[in-house]
């Protein structure tokens, strides 16, 4: 299959380099070569060894009845909604690693996939290399998915844990994170929660088909942590940590949040740390279940596209019809009950 690649940064160098590094075992996974036709990006790689694949004008993949696929790693929602939904609209399959268009547009692509019998994957815009959307469709063809928990943003944990091992401050473990390629190109998203939130409406979407707007959940970030804050709760084995959560109430109402938790030394997110991510899944009659993975960076993200990638080379005549995303405000609810917040405080921990 043909592919074009959108935006060659850090996510979209990472797929390329290893759609190349590793052709032989991408091909077996998904039963024939993919081959990168085409790089989208408006900077100059005249002097790249792969020059002569490089477009700075879109419609040229748009229109080219070659390319089957195109895989979005354009950072922010403009133009990288607009060159998805024509890609989709020009009856082309979509992968994407953004999570800002699909936690504010996912609904309306997944429709336009849907009519045009192709396929919008996004596996790499929540939870970085761990399977998690995947995972979670699974999971509701066994059972209902009652409850999400997790670390989502890489960045935020792994300046906690530099702030905790090293006590150097917020900003020095934010510049490493940027020197490693965590960070987003405006970290303020990583630190204030924005990036978390974004991700956590992303994973209730799928878990429970509503889509909510993530500027309306309650969001609080890492900007207010002192390492007198982590050492605090280091004094009792509890760790602190940007904590998601996703909840389904009985009622139907669906309880979204942002904020930094003190974790209690019983539950498993409390060791995971660096650019780790970690996510419970709380699925009725199955319990728990916790999936664990790195969370940001070129590698480890480029994975999850390309799983996306074989998924629909392999499977090339499906389309996203079985996904339906309601954008829905009104399913979400603020407060949680009482009794969930004290069962919460045991299990999870407490919001500091
Ligand atoms: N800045 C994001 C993070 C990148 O640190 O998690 C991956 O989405």
């Amino acid at each position: 299959m043909k592919i074009a690649v959108l935006g060659f940064g850090n996510i979209g160098s990472g797929v390329v380099e290893t759609l190349i590094k590793n052709a032989g075992a991408i091909a077996a996974g998904a039963g024939e070569p993919v081959e990168v036709k085409y790089i989208c990006d408006i900077r100059d790689f005249s002097a790249h060894p792969l020059k002569d694949k490089f477009i700075t004008d879109f419609n040229t993949a748009a229109n080219d009845p070659e390319i089957e696929l195109v895989a979005e790693m354009i950072v922010g929602l403009h133009p990288a909604y607009d060159f998805t939904k024509k890609a989709l609209e020009n009856g082309k399959h979509v992968v994407t690693s953004n999570k800002e268009v699909v936690a504010a547009k996912g609904d309306e692509l997944l429709r336009i996939a849907r009519e045009r019998g192709v396929r919008y994957l996004y596996e790499a815009s929540a939870g970085g290399t761990i399977p998690i959307l995947r995972t979670i469709a699974d999971a509701l063809r066994v059972s209902e998915i009652t409850e999400i928990n997790g670390i989502l943003n890489g960045t935020t944990n792994y300046i906690l844990e530099r702030m905790k091992i090293e006590g150097i401050s917020m900003a020095e473990a934010l510049k490493e994170a940027q020197e490693k390629g965590y960070a987003e190109a405006v970290p303020d998203n990583d630190i204030s929660g924005a990036d978390t939130a974004r991700k956590i409406c992303i994973l209730a979407s799928a878990a429970f088909g509503s889509l909510v707007d993530w500027s309306i959940i309650p969001c609080r970030g890492i900007e207010g942590i002192t390492v007198e804050d982590i050492e605090e709760a280091s004094k009792t084995g509890r760790a602190v940590k940007l904590t998601a959560r996703a909840v389904k109430l009985e009622n139907g109402k669906i309880h979204l949040s942002v904020e930094p938790m003190s974790i209690t030394p019983d539950c498993p997110l409390v060791s995971v740390n660096g650019v780790y991510n970690a996510i419970l899944l709380k699925v009725k009659d199955c319990g728990e279940m916790m999936f664990y993975g790195k969370g940001a960076g070129s590698l480890p993200t480029a994975g999850a596209v390309i799983a996306d990638i074989c998924d629909i080379v392999r499977h090339k005549n499906c389309s996203s019809d079985d996904i339906i995303w309601r954008r829905d405000d009104s399913v979400f609810v603020a407060d949680l009950p009482r009794e969930i917040i004290e069962e919460t405080e045991k299990r999870l921990g407490f919001p500091i």
